[in-house]
């Protein structure tokens, strides 16, 4: 199948093209060209690039005619934050795809009174992201009641080697991994039972291929692409001192008392990370489109750590 992939050299397209091609797809990987994937892949060689700006094609009112002048069959967009970007692209692509996978969250729950929840759960997000991601979502499953053949996917954290995970206070400055690494005491945030849902960016890349391998089956539908279980502040700042060799020396603070610790920028990340505690049910996507994610969400942490810290961390298991 030709697929088309929107935004395909970030932390998921990394993963995902080399999967498709593989898979024996003709993919088309659409960015600016400013950015290479985290890691070389020999398939890139065998990959369509091509190069323009959506923002600017947008606001030029040519993006979606672009788009679909690359005749893909499934298109796979990864950079979609806006209704009007969504209804633009599928104005120019009505009649003319066999399938279109957008790239949401497990933001746009917002906090779910039942945990895990499954993606029946409300729709109650909070924070722009979560609000414009919950609306691109209801936009494209009415469109796929009318016949529009769309999927949804919504990940968790994404976590790979290339870049920062969120880290056991929430944030995403890596400190917290030199505290844990050299035995000193981490302060967290109440009692360090928030959650956190990482998941590797090839397991993200895994549950697209799932969903072109099985158009009849995801259209029309969402799904959460997550680890199998949320992990909370304090297991995961446990597990990562041991990755270290250390036991983690864990304080808390009150959220009031916390938050002032750290920057302003990392405050209103934790705040975000354990406003959500998100706790999705992967369920779903394992019984409709057989994902099976190879990476706990401490694993997935851990092999972006690891590639932080390169040779620093105990064997894993050890
Ligand atoms: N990060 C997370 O933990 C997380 C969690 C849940 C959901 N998500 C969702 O994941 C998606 C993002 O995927 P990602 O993390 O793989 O993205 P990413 O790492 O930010 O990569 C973005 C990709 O899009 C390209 N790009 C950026 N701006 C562009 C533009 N104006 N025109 C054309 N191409 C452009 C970039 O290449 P160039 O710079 O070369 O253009 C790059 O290939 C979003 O939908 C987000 O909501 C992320």
């Amino acid at each position: 199948m030709r697929v088309v992939i929107i935004g395909a050299t970030g932390h998921i397209g990394t993963w995902l093209v080399p999967r498709l091609v593989r898979a024996g797809h003709e993919v088309v990987a659409v960015t600016r060209g400013a950015r290479r994937p985290y890691h070389a892949a020999p398939e890139w060689q065998q990959v369509e690039r091509v190069t323009l700006d959506r923002a600017a094609e947008e606001s030029a009112g040519t993006f979606g005619r672009r788009i679909a002048a690359l005749r893909g069959e499934a298109i796979i967009d990864l950079i979609c934050f806006t209704l009007e970007s969504a209804s633009h692209l599928v104005d120019a692509l009505r009649g003319r795809v066999r399938h279109f996978v957008h790239c949401g969250t497990l933001w746009v729950h917002g906090v779910p009174d039942v945990r895990p929840y499954d993606e029946t759960a409300a729709r109650e997000p909070f924070g722009d992201y979560g609000v414009r991601k919950a609306a691109v979502e209801r936009y494209l499953m009415d469109e796929a009641r009318g016949g529009f053949p769309a999927t949804v996917l919504h990940p968790g954290h994404i976590s790979g080697p290339g870049w920062a995970p969120i880290n056991p206070a929430g944030h995403l400055d890596t400190r917290v991994f030199d505290t844990l690494a050299a035995g000193e005491l981490l302060t967290l945030p109440d009692d360090g039972a928030a959650t956190l849902q990482h998941v590797h960016a090839d397991d993200v890349a895994q549950a697209f291929e799932c969903a072109v391998r099985n158009p009849a089956a995801a259209i029309g539908e969402a799904f959460h692409v997550a680890a199998a279980e949320p992990v909370t502040l304090r297991a995961y700042a446990e597990a990562a001192a041991q990755w270290f060799g250390r036991e983690a020396r864990l304080a808390y603070l009150p959220w009031t008392q916390w938050r002032v610790t750290v920057s302003e920028r990392d405050a209103a990340l934790t705040w975000d990370h354990v406003r959500h505690s998100p706790c999705a049910s992967i369920e779903k996507i394992r019984r409709v489109l057989g994902f099976a994610p190879r990476f706990s969400a401490v694993d997935a942490a851990r092999d972006a750590v690891a590639a932080l810290y390169p040779d620093r961390l105990q064997p894993s298991g050890a």
